[in-house]
């Protein structure tokens, strides 16, 4: 694999297209709207972009159900208007990466209507079809009585989103439907999907968060399957376009990292522990939870991957609840902290940077449920709507967080003491250390059961920087003979070493030179 040198030192921001900014009133974000705000984010300090599907689509799942890959939703802009975009972000020096939804197109598809048809056609093998109406797929929901065709139709997630087929690992000798990964059938939708890539590659785009990247391939347990599928991706990539750098909704980076993908999330679902940080009962970095599992879970992962490739972890995405649902005032500040001291590349979904907070209550819009709440308007200044629309508030995408002090971006740029700020600081700080970025590497240096700190020390460049981080509400002390010395980053106080014992204030966090 041929790695790609501006991850080293990235950070990402997570836009959601259709709530960030709406410059032509409709109450929908658009491209345009991003352009204007890009200048926003590179001041946050943040230089490349993760966009969520912005694709023709019925949004029955925000866009997340593709219609067309080849074309931009007209709500957000045309591929022209793309292109454009592409090109306002390369020229501030920042990159950006489409969401590819590899996995099920939206029963609107051409494809799939073809797919449904009794008559044998290209697109016949282009979906996991049984040759049974009544029988669903093992494992799997399934979209039965509406094809002409004799079967059922297994869905990978709603019951819009029918299952592209890229065959089954074993496939079962009494399922003649199951195919092998090698048949015509899932051959042809792997190459189809590569032309996607290679559609927007060519018009500009850095590379691809790949949604569901592990579920392509059926019965198939250990994913085998599946890492060979995006090995062959990445062979493609490598020859076509090395510089395209993937990022994979996995969560094992074990195996993403060995399919070939530079970069796996660290997610709220899978085995990684990301929810005992941010979001549980007792968040750790909410003040009183517990470290240990995460930590654990983190090295043996550092050691599966053999170092290789980034494990990026999340302030959020338009998946999971806001991070200020369950962290609050300095936490947030040193939940940042971690974030910005990790390695791999950081991502910073839109608005928390401010501290929005999870709107509660809200009917569900284009299948966001209980995630809907996560996905409200960007809320820039104290003008109408926040500054996000001059629509009117009942044709808002999303309505707005309606409490009257709700965090915006004016206020929070305003003000020199705000999270914004701290982030700002946070991220400048890690930009220009080495050590602190993607690929430096990190050994835990004090990490017990329900206990404060967390202290780990980073070390690249040919520096090695000690960073402790204290979210609770009293002073931790632990053993350790390493001596900080001066302080890079530091909030809420700075250490005290004695005797070999290091004790970091209440609330802190502070990144030290050793
Ligand atoms: C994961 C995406 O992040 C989520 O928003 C979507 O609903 C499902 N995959 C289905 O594509
Ligand atoms: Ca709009």
């Amino acid at each position: 694999m041929i790695e790609v040198k501006w991850l080293d030192s990235a950070v990402f921001y997570e836009i959601y297209p259709q709530s960030f900014k709406d410059t032509n009133g409709d109450g929908i974000g658009d491209f345009r709207g991003i352009a204007e705000k890009l200048d926003y984010i590179k001041e946050l300090g943040c230089n490349a972009i993760w966009m969520n599907p912005c694709y023709d689509s019925p949004f029955l799942d925000a866009g997340y159900d593709v219609r067309d890959y080849y074309r931009a939703a007209p709500r957000y802009g045309t591929n022209d208007d793309l292109k454009a975009l592409f090109g306002e972000i390369h020229s501030r020096g920042m990159h950006i990466l489409l969401d590819l939804v590899p996995g099920h197109t939206s029963w609107e598809h051409e494809w799939f209507r073809q797919s449904c048809r009794a008559e044998r056609n290209e697109f016949t093998d282009r979906y996991i079809w049984t040759d049974n109406t009544w029988e669903a797929p093992e494992g799997m929901n399934a979209l039965i009585g509406l094809a002409e065709r004799v079967g059922a139709c297994g869905v990978n997630f709603f019951s819009h989103q029918p299952a592209l087929n890229y065959g089954y690992y074993k496939p079962k000798p009494d399922k003649p439907w199951q195919q092998p990964t090698d048949a015509p059938g899932p051959r042809a939708t792997l190459e189809a999907m590569k032309d996607i890539m290679r559609f927007w590659l060519n018009m500009g785009c850095d590379g691809f968060r790949v949604d569901m990247a592990p579920s392509l391939i059926k019965n198939d347990e250990d994913r085998k399957g599946v890492i060979a599928l995006w090995q062959d991706v990445r062979a493609f990539l490598d020859r076509e376009f090395p510089d395209a750098a993937m990022v994979s909704e996995w969560g094992e980076p074990d195996k993403s990292l060995q399919g070939g993908f530079h970069m796996d999330f660290l997610l709220h679902f899978g085995p990684s522990h990301y929810n005992d940080l941010f979001r549980c009962d007792r968040p750790f970095f909410g003040g009183g939870g517990d470290a240990s599992e995460f930590v654990k879970t983190y090295k043996e992962n550092l050691v599966k991957s053999g170092g290789k490739g980034l494990m990026c972890i999340p302030s959020g995405n338009h998946d999971m609840y806001r991070l200020a649902k369950y962290i609050h005032g300095d936490g947030l500040r040193i939940a940042f902290a971690f974030l910005m001291s990790m390695p791999g590349a950081p991502f910073v979904y839109y608005g928390d940077e401010i501290g929005m907070r999870y709107v509660e209550g809200l009917y569900s819009v284009e299948g966001g449920y209980e995630r809907t709440g996560s996905r409200s308007p960007m809320q820039w200044d104290s003008t109408e709507n926040a500054g996000f629309s001059t629509a009117p508030a009942d044709r808002l995408y999303i309505r707005l967080d309606p409490d009257s002090g709700r965090p915006t971006a004016e206020k929070a740029m305003a003000d020199p003491g705000s999270l914004w700020h701290e982030i700002q600081k946070q991220i400048r700080i890690r930009t220009e250390h080495p050590a602190l970025q993607s690929r430096g590497d990190i050994e835990f240096v004090y990490c017990e059961k329900d206990s404060c700190p967390l202290a780990y020390v980073r070390g690249g460049g040919g520096e090695k920087i000690l960073v402790v981080l204290n979210p609770s509400a009293k002073p931790a002390a632990f053993e350790c003979g390493l001596v900080p010395g001066e302080a890079i980053y530091c909030f809420g106080g700075g250490l005290t070493a004695k005797a070999g014992v290091i004790t970091a204030p209440a609330h802190s966090a502070g990144w030290y030179i050793l």
